[in-house]
């Protein structure tokens, strides 16, 4: 990395970057101890079309999709989870040496704690020693971005921390806003942005974090120069959720925590899906209640092209690393690949680009339906 970081006057005290290592770490264990998870998953009211006759044969079927310049075996990503805690530096080389033994993408987590700390980098760094040949997503958030004292070095130390293939900028207002120690001041994103984005050549992500994203935001971020996006619409993990979970509401300011009341606040992941590729041919991770590979197949249908999990793989890694193994989170990918293929021979489909955008190969009921057509 170069010297360049975040500017002196916002490097964190000691105090705060003990506060961010405690929110890393409650981040992981909430969502395993307690349900975080959205209340309503609108995939529910997707149903792919039966195909009583396939004519193909199951191991005839290809999974392999690009993403970018990369090869994968499966159209599966594992989300941004973590980075910054020693307990990152476990799951995140468990995450990455399953990514690696199946050709998956691997993405870590906001990696503004490894600019901030340096003590912290080899948290993330250990994802490149682990995972050396696929394709790795690093993270910044929305809030660094539009600080007045980032600079586009910022960015670049973050590549350089785990020779990225892609940068995922997350956004993340709303669990922003219900944190008290939330960052929700955007007005330099743009213009920030714009520098960055000369800055440098690898492809760019706007990601959501579960709370979706609408046509104006996606048409906005496509005309801004990003290259692609993760939707990460509601469904499955809440942010607003976990932060309720966490002690850090004001009682004597306000009489209900916000971190309740918008709890279930956003845009579904298959309505996010279909937004954004309603504005844009770019390239589309789908985010947010995926819990099997017919979920990927539905996400794929609507216009998705790589359906991406981080509760799921969260569970299996956290089971891994008591057991000391990677062999639940191996599973877990491989039930998917074989659940996604399973999906396509029922339908009579070779391969994802028979599959992709093709909306007669399913049909829509119930809300999703309302939310589709309004
Ligand atoms: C414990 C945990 C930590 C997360 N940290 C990040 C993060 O640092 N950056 C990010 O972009 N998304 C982060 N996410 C969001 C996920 O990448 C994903 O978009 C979201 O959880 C929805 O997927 P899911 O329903 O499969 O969990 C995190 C999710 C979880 C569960």
């Amino acid at each position: 990395m170069t010297s360049s970081r975040f500017e002196k006057e916002n490097m964190p005290e000691p105090k705060q970057t003990k506060k961010i290592l405690n929110r890393k770490e409650e981040h992981l264990k909430i969502p395993l101890e307690y349900d975080v998870q959205h209340s309503v998953n609108y995939f529910k009211d997707i149903k792919l079309i039966h195909h009583a006759i396939p004519e193909i044969d199951l191991e005839e079927i290809d999974l392999t999709v690009n993403f970018f310049k990369k090869k994968i075996s499966a159209p599966i990503c594992i989300s941004a989870i973590t980075g910054g805690h020693p307990l990152s530096k476990e799951i995140n080389e468990i995450l990455a040496k399953a990514a690696e033994e199946e050709n998956i993408i691997m993405s870590v987590g906001s990696q503004r704690i490894g600019l901030e700390d340096l003590s912290t980098v080899d948290s993330f760094k250990i994802v490149r020693e682990y995972a050396p040949s696929v394709p790795v997503i690093g993270n910044l958030g929305l809030g660094q971005i539009s600080s007045t004292y980032f600079r586009e070095e910022n960015l670049s130390d973050c590549i350089d921390m785990i020779k990225a293939d892609v940068m995922a900028i997350h956004l993340n207002a709303l669990h922003e806003l219900v944190q008290d120690e939330g960052n929700i001041s955007y007005k330099n994103f743009k213009q920030n942005f714009k520098k960055i984005r000369k800055s440098t050549d690898i492809p760019l992500l706007a990601k959501e974090v579960g709370t979706g994203l609408n046509q104006e935001v996606a048409l906005m971020l496509d005309e801004l120069g990003f290259d692609g996006f993760d939707v990460g619409g509601t469904g499955g993990t809440s942010f607003a959720a976990i932060e309720s979970k966490r002690n850090n509401f004001d009682n004597d300011k306000y009489s209900r925590n916000p971190a309740d009341v918008f709890r279930e606040w956003g845009i579904p992941t298959p309505v996010s899906i279909v937004n954004v590729r309603s504005v844009s041919q770019k390239l589309i991770i789908a985010t947010g209640g995926l819990k099997t590979g017919i979920d990927i197949a539905k996400s794929i249908v609507l216009g998705a092209d790589i359906g991406g999990f981080a509760y799921k793989f969260l569970k299996s890694a956290w089971q891994d690393r008591k057991n000391n193994t990677i062999s639940n989170t191996i599973r877990e990918i491989r039930t998917l690949k074989n659940e996604l293929s399973s999906s396509l021979w029922l339908m009579n489909l070779r391969n994802l680009s028979e599959l992709k955008n093709k909306r007669e190969k399913c049909v829509i009921f119930g809300d999703l339906y309302l939310w589709l057509n309004q």
